[in-house]
């Protein structure tokens, strides 16, 4: 397994707050499953295109067994009365040599501090460090905090319209 899956690192957000990046590991199955739980209706919306809010075993096994090669994923934690809790993430799926789709959730109470964008900085570099040259992501049309963080991240970006979806590409290099 490629040394991805011990990636740690920290951030500063605006407003002082420290929070941890780490690659996901094995044992995260019952902290994502919380935060899922405190995610709301337009969050999950956002993220899955369906409200959902239970996973089968093969699809949690899917978010889960990750190889940090063909499937990256970072998350997002935060110390709440005092213990580490993940309260989102982000990941990469290489579809084809070269190019990866990207997802992220964060839950509500931590949307728009700025963690979305240091998640895209952190899977970005790491993407480029494995070669990859191009991120894509579906996102919902009203979805302005994910477009913001796409727009802002310093790739050059393309957008293409389709009844349902905005399909972003960032170009890595
Ligand atoms: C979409 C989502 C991941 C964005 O993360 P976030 O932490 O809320 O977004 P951020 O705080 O990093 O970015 C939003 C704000 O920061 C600004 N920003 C984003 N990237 C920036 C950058 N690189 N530099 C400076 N500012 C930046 C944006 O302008 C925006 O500003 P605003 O507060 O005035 O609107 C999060 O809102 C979320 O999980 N939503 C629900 C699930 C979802 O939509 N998933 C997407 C599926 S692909």
């Amino acid at each position: 397994m490629s040394e991805v899956a011990h990636y740690l690192a920290f951030e500063t957000l605006h407003d002082g707050r420290r929070i941890e990046i780490r690659a996901l590991r094995p044992d995260d199955r019952a902290a994502l499953i919380a935060a899922v739980a405190r995610s709301s209706a337009q969050s999950l919306y956002r993220r899955f295109f369906e409200i959902k809010r239970h996973f089968t075993e093969p699809e949690i096994e899917f978010f889960l067994n990750v190889d940090f090669v063909n499937h990256v994923a970072l998350v997002a934690v935060v110390e709440e009365n005092g213990r580490p809790v993940i309260i989102g993430g982000t990941r990469y799926v290489v579809v084809q040599p070269g190019k990866a789709e990207v997802a992220f959730a964060l839950i509500d109470q931590y949307q728009g501090h700025g963690i979305g964008a240091a998640l895209l900085r952190h899977l970005a570099a790491i993407a480029r460090n494995a070669g990859i040259e191009e991120l894509i992501a579906e996102v919902l049309p009203d979805n302005i905090p994910m477009l913001k963080v796409f727009e802002m991240s310093g790739f050059p970006m393309s957008r293409k319209h389709d009844f349902q979806a905005v399909h972003v590409s960032l170009r890595l290099r």
